[in-house]
């Protein structure tokens, strides 16, 4: 089949150029600028990537209008009632589900690297008792690319693995660690005859002095909201492990960088915020007030939870876990839930609301995730280190895609200049 092309024309002074199309196996043809400031001289300007493929890319499709999520190909809603958090991330990391034997083979590598070094351990007590749990994430994880030299090659394929391997494994440790640290207890170490919901909740909830059993409940849950957040296809947070990785960087900073990009209200940290906002609310009786600020444009408050880039009709993820929010809160015990009821209530209202039609603004994963956490015991401020867990598969399943294409190259973007045009410098006596 010939070529698909679109050609551009400058009719002021006659410049041209052949722009191919693009396609994948699903979703709008792309359109190749590649030649544009070639040929003609010209950017292209598109504030927040909002039409613009960085990448190809065979892990995440998305179709924003007809809410689809799917990881390889399975659809979300499959994986999240079928899989388990460790079997997803292997699909994502090596593009297939795993046979019996390579389940239970990469079970045993995760388990292998769940421990962290123990000088790493004495890198907390740089951090204030009341240090944001996110911020202590950023630091640790970042510190992790001082260590493992062993295998920091990132020309090396298999280096690429064991690095991939660890942080999947270190990230819950660590992010245990960080409660730990907040709260004033010692850190608990890992227990590998655990599953990996199941042993990071042990490592957030047992003692010294008491042991913890997790909950099979609780275990179900969090291997479903982990399936949920595991990638998201070129959100920020993995645009930015791309960026930084694209210079050739140590991967541990760049899942640094991307942990540091998922904090943001905008991004992942939207589930601290959803809760924080709904403890705000407080009742079903304030509901049109917080609305009415939302919608107002001379007041910064954004009803958080709400919106997406990307999804325009419904996001797929806050189905799911509306749902399963329903049996967990039954299972332990917490149906009366007043946060609950107060955010199905919220929702109801705000899909009435002329503001939010009009606008394609819908609940997001995060609008209904924090409840959940919150019934499993988690505190509000871990809410954003929950996600930046899940996320690391899907950051370092990029990041690995990104170092094996061969068209990789460093990220560079340009801009419109909008400075002073060159000018003379003025002796400090003159000005
Ligand atoms: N509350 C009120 N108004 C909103 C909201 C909201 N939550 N979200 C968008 N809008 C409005 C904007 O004010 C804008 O209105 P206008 O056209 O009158 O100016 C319009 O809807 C479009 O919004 P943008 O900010 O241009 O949309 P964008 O795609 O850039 O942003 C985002 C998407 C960041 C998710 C936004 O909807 C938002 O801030 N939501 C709240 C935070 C949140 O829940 N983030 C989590 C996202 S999911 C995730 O990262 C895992």
């Amino acid at each position: 089949m010939a070529e698909k092309t679109i050609t551009l024309t400058d009719n002021s002074n006659g410049k041209s150029t052949e722009l191919s199309l693009m396609g994948g196996t699903e979703g709008p043809e792309v359109m190749d600028i590649s030649s544009l400031y070639r040929d003609m001289g010209i950017f292209t300007y598109d504030p927040g990537f909002v039409a613009t493929a960085s990448c190809h890319s065979s892990i995440t499709y998305i179709d924003g209008d007809e809410g689809i999520l799917r990881y390889r190909g399975y659809p979300i809603e499959q994986l999240a009632r079928q899989s388990n958090f460790l079997e997803v991330a292997y699909l994502l990391l090596y593009g297939e589900l795993p046979t019996m034997n390579q389940c239970e083979e990469f079970q045993d590598i995760i388990r292998y690297h769940t421990m962290i070094k123990e000088t790493l351990k004495s890198f907390f007590d740089g951090f204030h008792y009341d240090a944001h749990p996110m911020g202590i994430m950023v630091g640790v994880v970042g510190s992790l690319s001082a260590f493992y030299h062993d295998s920091l090659d990132i020309h090396d394929p298999r280096h690429r693995e064991i690095s991939a391997h660890r942080m999947i494994a270190k990230m819950p440790t660590i992010a245990a660690a960080s409660f730990k640290h907040n709260i004033g207890e010692p850190f608990i170490y890992p227990r590998n005859d655990l599953d990996y919901c199941a042993n990071f909740l042990h490592m957030m909830f047992a003692t010294p002095c008491e042991d913890y059993e997790p909950d099979p409940v609780a275990v179900k849950a969090m291997n479903l909201l982990f399936i949920l957040h595991a990638d998201h296809e070129q959100n920020a947070s993995t645009s930015t492990v791309r960026l930084s990785g694209s210079s050739q960087a140590n991967p541990f900073a760049c899942i640094a960088a991307g942990i540091a990009s998922l904090w943001g209200p905008a991004h992942g940290g939207a589930n601290e915020a959803v809760l924080n906002m709904l403890q705000e609310i407080g009742d079903v009786s304030q509901i049109d007030k917080y609305l009415a600020k939302a919608k107002d444009k001379d007041d910064s408050f954004r009803l958080m939870g709400f919106g997406h880039r990307v999804y325009k009709n419904f996001d797929p993820r806050a189905t799911i876990i509306r749902e399963v929010c329903h049996e967990v809160l039954e299972n332990l015990a917490d149906n009366n839930n007043p946060l609950f009821e107060l955010a199905l209530r919220l929702e109801e209202v705000a899909l009435e609301d002329d503001y939010f039609v009009e606008r394609k603004l819908y609940p997001n994963v995060d609008f209904y995730s924090g409840i959940i956490y919150r019934a499993l015991g988690i505190p509000n401020n871990m809410f954003t280190v929950m996600f930046a867990i899940a996320r690391t598969v899907g950051w370092v399943a990029h990041w690995m895609e990104m170092m094996s294409d061969p068209q990789q190259r460093i990220g560079r973007p340009r801009q419109i200049y909008t400075g002073a045009s060159e000018r003379d410098y003025i002796p400090m006596a003159d000005r």
